[in-house]
């Protein structure tokens, strides 16, 4: 299977920016997975139309329709052509106080709106020290159970993210990531989920791509910083190519 490179731009970048490396990206034939921000997504799906690159939004609304000033619905970034959304960043759960409740609501409304949810996974420093890493993972993962086989079905990948790696330029080592992509390879194929890829994330970069991308059940990556420029995710990229 070929190893998955997906880019988390995150608040960053311009219009501009964002579409000029996504353009170099596709036109150098990469197939990278990329979730720019809301107001960057048509320039950006612009840039990559007919390449092998696709596009992701980094969020989405519980909601249908309606009067929910800001927010962003499923349809409509399905209308946008958008065909991935991020749900259960740790940006989200602990920034924005999303809770199980409503990350459940947006995988639902996201699935139905036929968008492939990105569902992120991953436990805090503290419950890592507690012993509870595990635990806080299977938790997380257990919300998939709650949805119905064709919506679940839906998903395009599962990212496990420890908070503690998020931004800090301290990505977890092989003993701490190799046992937690097991777990979450177990827990998926009891939910049916066999064929879904698992990726890592939390500072990734050119130097330690190969490393992870080496370990068992590491599908692929999902990179923050080291995404933002074209030479950094591109040497991620070709780590990626090299490791399929
Ligand atoms: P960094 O690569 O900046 O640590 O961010 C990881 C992340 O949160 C991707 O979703």
């Amino acid at each position: 299977m070929p190893k998955i490179v997906a880019a988390n731009w995150k608040m960053n970048l311009r219009r501009g920016s964002a579409s000029a490396l996504a353009g170099r990206l596709a036109r150098d034939g990469r197939a990278c997975w990329l979730f720019p921000a809301f107001p960057h997504l048509d320039a950006v799906g612009a840039a990559i139309k007919g390449s092998q690159c696709k596009l992701g939004a980094q969020d989405v609304s519980p909601e249908l329709d309606g009067a929910f000033t800001g927010d962003v619905s499923a349809e409509m970034l399905a209308d946008l052509g958008c065909g991935m959304v991020l749900v259960g960043h740790s940006e989200r759960r602990q920034g924005y106080g999303e809770d199980a409740a409503r990350l459940l609501a947006k995988l639902r409304r996201a699935a139905q709106a036929g968008l492939a949810p990105l569902f992120c996974v991953g436990e805090t420093l503290a419950r890592r020290k507690a012993g509870k890493a595990e635990d806080t993972v299977r938790e997380q993962l257990a919300l998939l159970s709650k949805l119905a086989a064709v919506e679940r079905g839906r998903l395009c990948a599962v990212a496990y993210e420890p908070v503690w790696a998020i931004g800090t330029g301290v990505n977890a080592t092989a003993a701490e990531i190799a046992p937690m992509h097991a777990l979450v390879r177990a827990e998926l194929d009891k939910l049916g989920l066999a064929k879904q890829p698992i990726l890592y994330g939390g500072s990734v970069k050119p130097e330690n791509a190969a490393e992870l991308l080496a370990l068992a059940e590491v599908n692929g990556l999902l990179v923050g910083g080291g995404s933002l420029e074209y030479d950094s995710l591109a040497a991620i990229d070709d780590a990626a190519k090299s490791a399929s």
